[in-house]
């Protein structure tokens, strides 16, 4: 009969241990700058970084989106040109329906990529080379922390299912 071989068995769940631990911690909350808990990518409990979102906001975003996050007036239905006018980004729009990520996409890569559509024509610009990556995470962190609490909560529970 063969001898068991006891240190590879231990190496083996050695090595076990260190992949559940590393999935583990992908799958836990991670700790902003802050030191708050924070679900997903964006940052709405940080007023270091929602305070620089709102100033991008308001100079990147709010030409269309409103000053308020209250978009385009009637922005339910196409314009003239049928194309779809800019929706809110408060409560009353479906950006809180949209996932973390889903989010981030759309302002990086723009909608077409963000929901893998053909030809899709709209007037929303595609920021991949005007904003950073920590810029977008900001602005978005800002329009976050703009919710109601309630919003915030619903709006955590997407990123933390998938
Ligand atoms: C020139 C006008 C314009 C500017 C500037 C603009 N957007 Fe948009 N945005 C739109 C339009 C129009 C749509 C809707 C597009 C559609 O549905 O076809 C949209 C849609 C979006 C969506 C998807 C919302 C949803 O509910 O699906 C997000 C997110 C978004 N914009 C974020 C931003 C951010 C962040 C900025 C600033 C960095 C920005 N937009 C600047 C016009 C604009």
């Amino acid at each position: 009969m063969e001898k068991i071989n006891y240190k590879l068995i231990i190496l083996a769940i050695i090595v076990l241990l260190a992949v559940f631990t590393f999935i583990a911690m992908k799958f836990s909350q991670v700790i902003p700058p802050s030191g708050g808990v924070q679900v997903g990518l964006f940052f709405p409990e940080d007023k270091e970084i929602t305070a620089k979102g709102k100033e991008l906001y308001l100079a990147n975003c709010s030409s269309c989106h409103g000053v308020n996050l209250e978009g385009a007036p009637n922005w339910r239905s196409p314009d003239e040109s049928g194309l779809m006018p800019a929706p809110p980004h408060d409560e009353s729009g479906h950006t809180w329906h949209h996932k973390d990520e889903l989010l981030f996409n759309i302002v990086k890569y723009g909608l077409e990529k963000a929901a893998n559509l053909d030809n899709y024509e709209t007037n929303m610009p595609i920021y991949e080379n005007i904003l950073s990556d920590e810029e977008i995470i900001a602005i978005m962190s800002y329009i976050k922390s703009s919710w109601p609490k309630e919003i915030i909560e619903r709006h955590n529970q997407f990123d933390i299912r998938e």
